[in-house]
C-alpha cells in the first residue's frame, strides 16, 4: 500500500555520514596520537582486508551523565571455527581515543587496554569523567591498524528534561532470511539511542529455519553450543555492514531474549520437545559469555557460569528512564507447554514470568521515578492478543497473566507518569493500548505499548490492512499492525512520544528504501495512542 512519508536517509545529514557509515578515509587527517594510519575500508561479511583486525566493527553502549561503555572486538578472520577470529591466542594491547569532534583534533580521553583469548579479543572500556549531554567520537588502534570512528553520547544530567531525544529500537535480525537494510536505514536516522529488545543473533545451522522466501544467506557452523560456536556466530553477524552501521551510530542498551540461546527457553528449561539437553546450563553459560563478549556492557553486568545480571535501569536525565527487563531467565516454564493454548494456568497469580527479585526491583523503580517517561524495554508481547478461537501465547505475558497485572497495578499504584512499554519478538508492527481489563473495551487505558517487527527474521513480509486483521478486531485496544520489516523510531519531548513504524518492502535484496508506514502521538497524562500524519 502506497504511504506518505518515503524517506530514503541516505541523501541527508551527508557529512556525518560519510565518517560513520562509509567506514573509511578517516584517520589519515586526524591529529592524535592514533594517527598516522589509516583505517581500512571495510568490505562485508568473509572478507575483510588481509590482516585488517577491526573487522566487526566498533560499539558503544551505557551511556550515563559522565560515562559510556566503548567496544570493539579483534578478528582478522571473523569465521574462524575456534571462535579467535583468526587471533594467535597470544594477548595484544589495543588503545583507544575518544574525542569531541569527528576529525580527532580534540581528543578528551584516552587509553589503552589488553585483551585476549580470554575475553574472545572484545575490549569493553569504561570511559569516565565526561561532560553530560554531550557528543563524542571514539576509535580504536591495534598495531598498525585503526579502526572506523563511532558517534556515541552522555545522557543529560539527573534533573535536566532537555529539548528532547531521538531512539529507534529494533529486535529479530536472522542473518539467513535477508539482508541488513534496516539496520542501515536505523542508523540513517542518527538517533541518540538505540534498544535492542533480542534475538540479535540466531542459533540455528544452516537452513534449520528457512524463511518463506527462501534463505539468501547462510550460517556458518553448527546450532551454536559451545562458546567457539556462539563466538563464531556473533562474529559473522558483526562482520555485516549494514550492522556495523547501526552500532556506530550511537550508544545502545542491549537485552537478549531466547535465541541468544536457544528457541523459547525458559530459565533452565530448553526448547521443547526436541532433543533433550543434559548440559542445558551449561550452553547457557557459553551463551551468555559470548553475548557479554560481543555487547558493549559494564564490567557489572559479567556473567557468571549460567547467571547474568542484565535488568536495569538507564535514566535519560529526568525526560525518560529505560528499564530494560530479563523476561527469560527468571521466568516460569511456559504454562500448557507452550504454543497458543486457552490455558486456565496462565491465569495462576503464583506464575511469574520476571521473578520476584526482578519484580520487587521493577516495582521500586516505579516508586522511585521522577521522569516523564518510563520505558520498559523488554522482549515479549505485553497487551493481551487473542485469536480466533481464544488462545493466546503461553510464550508471552498473556501466559503470565499474574506478572501483567501486578506490573501494570505497581505502575498504577506508583503514579507513574507515562509508561510506555518497548516489545520485540513477534516479527511484525503493532501498536497497542494497554487496559485495566482487557475484557471490558471500555475499561482504562492504563498505558501504552509499542511492538517493533523484526530487522530480516520472516523474510519480506507483507503490508496489510489494518481493517481487515482478525487480531484486530478481536482485540479493539491494538490500533495498528503491520507484517514488513523494519524498526521504531521514537521522539520523546516533554509533552509527547511520537512513534514512526518504519518499513522496508524487502529484504531479500540489499538496498530497500525505507519509509514510514504509521505514525502515533502519545501525549503527556494521556495514556493510548493517536494516530498522525507519517514523516
Ligand atoms: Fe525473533
Amino acid at each position: 500500500m502506497p504511504v506518505s512519508g518515503e524517506n530514503n536517509p541516505s541523501s541527508a545529514h551527508p557529512s556525518r555520514r560519510h565518517v560513520l557509515l562509509g567506514g573509511a578515509a578517516l584517520g589519515a587527517a586526524a591529529v592524535s596520537t592514533l594517527s598516522p594510519v589509516t583505517a581500512a575500508a571495510s568490505t562485508g561479511p568473509g572478507r575483510p582486508p588481509k590482516g585488517d583486525v577491526f573487522t566487526l566493527g566498533v560499539a558503544s553502549g551505557e551511556p550515563e551523565a559522565h560515562s559510556v561503555v566503548l567496544w570493539t572486538r579483534l578478528a582478522p578472520r571473523p569465521m574462524a571455527e575456534d571462535g579467535l577470529g583468526g587471533m594467535s591466542g597470544r594477548p595484544v594491547t589495543v588503545q583507544w581515543e575518544l574525542a569531541r569532534d569527528e576529525r580527532f583534533r580534540h581528543v578528551v580521553r584516552r587509553g589503552h587496554q589488553r585483551t585476549g583469548a580470554d575475553a574472545g579479543y572484545a575490549v569493553h572500556v569504561e570511559v569516565a569523567g565526561l561532560a553530560p549531554g554531550h557528543e563524542y567520537f571514539y576509535r580504536f588502534r591495534c598495531g598498525r591498524h585503526l579502526s572506523p570512528a563511532g558517534r556515541t553520547r552522555t545522557t543529560p544530567a539527573p534533573g535536566t528534561l532537555g529539548a528532547g531525544m531521538v531512539m529507534a529500537f529494533a529486535s529479530c535480525s536472522q542473518y539467513e532470511h535477508g539482508y541488513f537494510t534496516a539496520y542501515r536505514h536505523l542508523a540513517g536516522d542518527e538517533p541518540d539511542l538505540v534498544l535492542h529488545l533480542g534475538d540479535y543473533i540466531y542459533e540455528y545451522t544452516r537452513d534449520s529455519y528457512v524463511s518463506p522466501d527462501g534463505n539468501v544467506r547462510d550460517h556458518r557452523g553448527p546450532e551454536t553450543e559451545t562458546l567457539a560456536n556462539y563466538r563464531q556466530r556473533y562474529a559473522q553477524y558483526r562482520a555485516d555492514t549494514d550492522l556495523q552501521a547501526a552500532h556506530a551510530v550511537a550508544p545502545w542498551l542491549v537485552v537478549p531474549d531466547d535465541h541468544e540461546v536457544d528457541n523459547n527457553w525458559a530459565a533452565d528449561v530448553y526448547e521443547k520437545p526436541h532433543i533433550p539437553q543434559p548440559d542445558f546450563l551449561r550452553r547457557r553459560a557459553a551463551a551468555f559469555r559470548a553475548y557479554y563478549e560481543n555487547m558493549p556492557l559494564r564490567r557489572r553486568n559479567r556473567p557468571h557460569g549460567p547467571d547474568i545480571r542484565l535488568y536495569r535501569t538507564v535514566s535519560w536525565g529526568s525526560l525518560a528512564n529505560f528499564h530494560m527487563l530479563d523476561t527469560r531467565q527468571y521466568r516460569d516454564d511456559q504454562a500448557c507447554d507452550d504454543g497458543w493454548k486457552v490455558c486456565e494456568d496462565a491465569a495462576d497469580p503464583a506464575r511469574t514470568l520476571t521473578g520476584d527479585e526482578q519484580e520487587a526491583w521493577l516495582l521500586e523503580r516505579f516508586r522511585r521515578s521522577r521522569a516523564r517517561w518510563d520505558l520498559l524495554g523488554q522482549q515479549v508481547f505485553f497487551a493481551r492478543r487473542m485469536n480466533a478461537s481464544g488462545a493466546t501465547s503461553m510464550d508471552a505475558w498473556d501466559g503470565y497473566r499474574g506478572s501483567r497485572e501486578r506490573i501494570s497495578e505497581g505502575w498504577l499504584a506508583a503514579g507513574v507518569r507515562n509508561p510506555v512499554v518497548l516489545t520485540g519478538d513477534v516479527h511484525t508492527h503493532w501498536a497497542n493500548e494497554l487496559k485495566a481489563n482487557y475484557a471490558d473495551p471500555d475499561s482504562d487505558v492504563i498505558g501504552t505499548e509499542l511492538v517493533t517487527s523484526s530487522i530480516t527474521s520472516g523474510g519480506n513480509g507483507a503490508d496489510s490492512d489494518p481493517g481487515e486483521d482478525p487480531n484486530l478486531r478481536r482485540n479493539p485496544h491494538i490500533k495498528f499492525f503491520n507484517a514488513q520489516r523494519g524498526y521504531v523510531r521514537t521522539r520523546l519531548t516533554r509533552d509527547e512520544l511520537r512513534a514512526d513504524f518504519r518499513v522496508v518492502d524487502y529484504v531479500t535484496e540489499p538496498g530497500a528504501p525505507v519509509r514510514t508506514r504509521a505514525s502515533f502521538r502519545v501525549t503527556d497524562r494521556h495514556p493510548g495512542l493517536t494516530e498522525v500524519t507519517p514523516r
